[in-house]
C-alpha cells in the first residue's frame, strides 16, 4: 500500500509535470518558460508558495475523466517582490492549452480574493487558448468572476498582466482592465477575434503578429504598456515596475534610499529650451536631469510619443511623470496623448503616487481626424483625470502652455499644488503668429507693407503675453526659476505636499467622459 507521504509525492510530482515533458518540451522550443519556472522568475528566491496544487478539473464530458492533471493547468500562489508580499497566477499552457475551466478559475479568483484580502498587487500571467471548450458555460462564468473581480480590485491594489503567449476572444478583457499589460515579442498576441474570422467577416489577410502581436499593441492600440524580448525580460520589468507602487491603496509608495543629492543643479537645463520656439527639443532629457539617478521607467514608450508618462524617483520619492514631449508631433495633445495621460494619472492617483508634470503644449491637435475622432471627448478624460485628482501636483512650465491645454496640465485652477515656471515659459491663449493673424486680419490684409507690420506685431505679443510673468504676477504660477533648480524645487515642492489632504466631494463615483 502507498503511505500518505508517497501519495503526495506522487501528485506533486503530477503536478510538476503539468501536461507531460513533450508538451513542456514543445514550451522550451517555442521560446517561453513553463508556467512554474515564470513564477520561479517572478518572486524572490525561494520565496513562491504555491497553492491549490491538487485541484483537478471536474468535467465528465468528451473523456475527460480519463484527464485529470493536478494544479488543472494554472500555478497559483504568493511570494515576495522586492520582500514585499504579491499574488500571482501563471496559465500552464502545456495542460488544454492553458485553457480556463471552472476550477482553474476558481483557483485564479481564490488568489485574486486573498491579495484584496491581504492588500497585495495581483501579477497575472497569461499564456491560454481561452475558454476550456469541454466546459462550456462553466470556462464563461469562471472568466465572469475573474473580470468582476478585476474591476472590483481595480484601485485597491495594483493589477499587472503578462502576455506571455495566446490570449484571445473574452480572455482578453481581464487584462484590459488591469493597471499594466506587459506583451512578450514574438510569442504572445491579444485579440478578440482572429485572423480566420476577420477573413470571413471583413474579406482582410493579417497573420497573428500583424493583427494582434506585441508591436502592435505597443505601438498602435495602444492595449499594451511594454514589449518585453523574451519572458526573463517581462518578468523583470514586472518586478521593477512593482517597485515604484505601493501594495495597496492606503499604502504609501516605497520609498528608496536616495543618494543622488536632492539639490544637484543640472547646468545643461539652462541651455535644453531652444531659442526658436518652433524648434523642438527632447522632453526626456529634462526627466533624466530631475529624476533621482536620472532613472526613469517610461510607460507605454511605443504609443502616442507625443506625451511622456512613466516612473521615476525624486528624493527617494516614487514619482508619476506627465510630459509633453516636443520632440514628437510638437508636443500637440491629440486622442490617443489624451487617453494615455488620462490613465496613468488616474492610476497614480488611485495609488498616492504624486504627479510631476512638465509641460510644453502648443494646444490640441487640429484637424478633421482629430475632431471626428471625438477629440472634444478625449481630451476632456486628461482634463477631468488632473482635476479630480488629489495626490500631490507639481507642474513646471518649460515653453508653451497655450489654450485649453494650458489648463488641462496640471494648472494651478485645477488643484495643482506647487506651479513653477522657466523663464522661456509662454503662458498664452494661443501663440503669437495665430493670435495676430486673427486680432490683426483685416488690418495685415489692407497694409501694403503687411509682412514687416505683421512681424513687429507679433513681436508684440510675444513681449506682451508669451512669458511667464502675467501669470506669476496673477499668482498661477508660484515662481519662476532657474532651470538648473528644477529638480531641487520639485524635490522641495514634494517634501512640503508629503502631509497633503485633499478629497472630491462625497459620490457614488463620477462620471468621466469615456
Ligand atoms: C481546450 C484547448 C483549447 C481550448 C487549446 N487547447 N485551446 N483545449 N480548450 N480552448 C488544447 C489543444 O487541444 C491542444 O491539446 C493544446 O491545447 C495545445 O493547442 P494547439 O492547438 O496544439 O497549440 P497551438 O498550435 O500553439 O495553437 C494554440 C491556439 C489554438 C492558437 C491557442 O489551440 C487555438 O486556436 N485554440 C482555441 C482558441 C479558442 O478559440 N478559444 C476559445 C476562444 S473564446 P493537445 O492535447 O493536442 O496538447 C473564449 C471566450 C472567452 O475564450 C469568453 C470570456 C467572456
Amino acid at each position: 500500500m502507498t503511505s500518505p507521504l508517497d501519495r503526495l509525492a506522487d501528485l506533486r510530482r503530477r503536478a510538476e509535470l503539468g501536461g507531460g515533458e513533450a508538451r513542456l518540451k514543445r514550451q522550451r522550443e517555442a521560446g517561453k518558460l513553463t508556467a512554474r519556472e515564470r513564477m520561479e522568475a517572478l518572486f524572490d528566491p525561494g520565496t513562491f508558495e504555491e497553492l491549490d496544487k491538487l485541484v483537478t478539473h471536474r468535467c465528465l464530458d468528451f473523456g475527460m475523466q480519463e484527464q485529470l492533471v493536478p494544479g488543472d493547468g494554472v500555478v497559483s500562489g504568493h511570494g515576495r517582490v522586492n520582500g514585499r508580499p504579491v499574488f500571482a497566477f501563471a496559465q500552464d499552457f502545456t495542460v488544454f492549452g492553458g485553457s480556463l475551466s471552472e476550477t482553474n478559475a476558481a483557483k485564479i479568483c481564490k488568489v485574486m480574493d486573498l491579495a484584496v484580502r491581504m492588500g497585495a498587487p495581483i501579477v497575472g500571467l497569461n499564456d491560454s487558448g481561452g475558454a476550456r471548450i469541454q466546459e462550456g458555460v462553466m470556462s464563461l462564468a469562471g472568466y465572469a468572476d475573474i473580470f468582476l473581480r478585476n474591476t472590483l480590485a481595480s484601485g485597491v491594489v495594483p493589477q499587472i498582466s503578462a502576455i506571455m503567449g495566446p490570449c484571445a476572444g473574452g480572455a482578453v478583457y481581464s487584462p484590459a482592465i488591469t493597471d499594466f499589460n506587459i506583451m512578450v515579442k514574438q510569442t504572445s498576441y491579444m485579440f478578440v477575434t482572429g485572423p480566420e474570422v476577420i477573413k470571413t467577416v471583413t474579406h482582410e489577410d493579417v497573420t497573428k503578429e500583424e493583427l494582434g502581436g506585441a508591436m502592435t499593441h505597443n505601438e498602435r492600440s495602444g492595449v499594451a504598456h511594454f514589449a518585453a524580448e523574451d519572458d526573463r525580460e517581462c518578468l523583470a520589468l514586472i518586478r521593477e515596475l512593482l517597485g515604484f507602487l505601493p501594495s495597496n491603496n492606503l499604502d504609501e509608495p516605497p520609498r528608496a534610499d536616495a543618494s543622488d543629492p536632492v539639490n544637484r543643479e543640472a547646468p545643461a537645463l539652462d541651455a535644453l529650451v531652444p531659442e526658436s520656439p518652433y524648434q523642438p527639443y527632447d522632453m526626456l532629457d529634462l526627466v533624466h536631469a530631475v529624476a533621482d539617478d536620472g532613472y526613469f521607467l517610461e510607460v507605454h514608450r511605443h504609443f502616442a510619443q507625443n506625451l511622456i508618462v512613466g516612473f521615476a524617483r525624486m528624493g527617494g520619492r516614487s514619482v508619476g511623470v506627465v510630459a509633453n514631449q516636443p520632440a514628437h508631433l510638437a508636443g500637440t495633445l491629440d486622442i490617443d496623448a489624451s487617453v494615455k495621460g488620462a490613465r496613468f494619472v488616474r492610476f497614480c492617483d488611485a495609488f498616492n503616487i504624486p504627479l510631476v508634470v512638465l509641460e510644453d503644449v502648443p494646444g490640441f491637435l487640429p484637424g478633421t481626424v482629430q475632431e471626428f475622432g471625438g477629440i472634444i471627448r478625449h481630451g476632456a478624460k486628461l482634463l477631468y483625470a488632473f482635476a479630480e485628482a488629489t495626490v500631490p501636483k507639481v507642474t513646471v512650465i518649460t515653453r508653451k502652455a497655450y489654450g485649453g491645454a494650458y489648463c488641462v496640465m496640471a494648472s494651478k485652477h485645477i488643484r495643482a499644488d506647487f506651479n513653477f515656471a522657466w523663464p522661456t515659459a509662454e503662458i498664452a491663449v494661443m501663440g503669437p503668429e495665430g493670435a495676430v493673424n486673427i486680432l490683426y486680419r483685416r488690418e495685415l490684409d489692407a497694409a501694403p507693407d503687411a509682412p514687416s507690420r505683421r512681424t513687429v506685431k507679433t513681436a508684440e505679443f510675444r513681449e506682451t503675453f508669451a512669458n511667464p510673468f502675467v501669470a506669476a504676477s496673477r499668482g498661477f504660477v508660484d515662481e519662476v526659476i532657474a532651470p538648473r533648480d528644477t529638480r531641487r524645487k520639485i524635490i522641495s515642492a514634494l517634501e512640503a505636499s508629503a502631509t497633503k489632504r485633499d478629497t472630491n466631494p462625497p459620490k457614488k463615483h463620477g462620471n468621466i467622459p469615456l
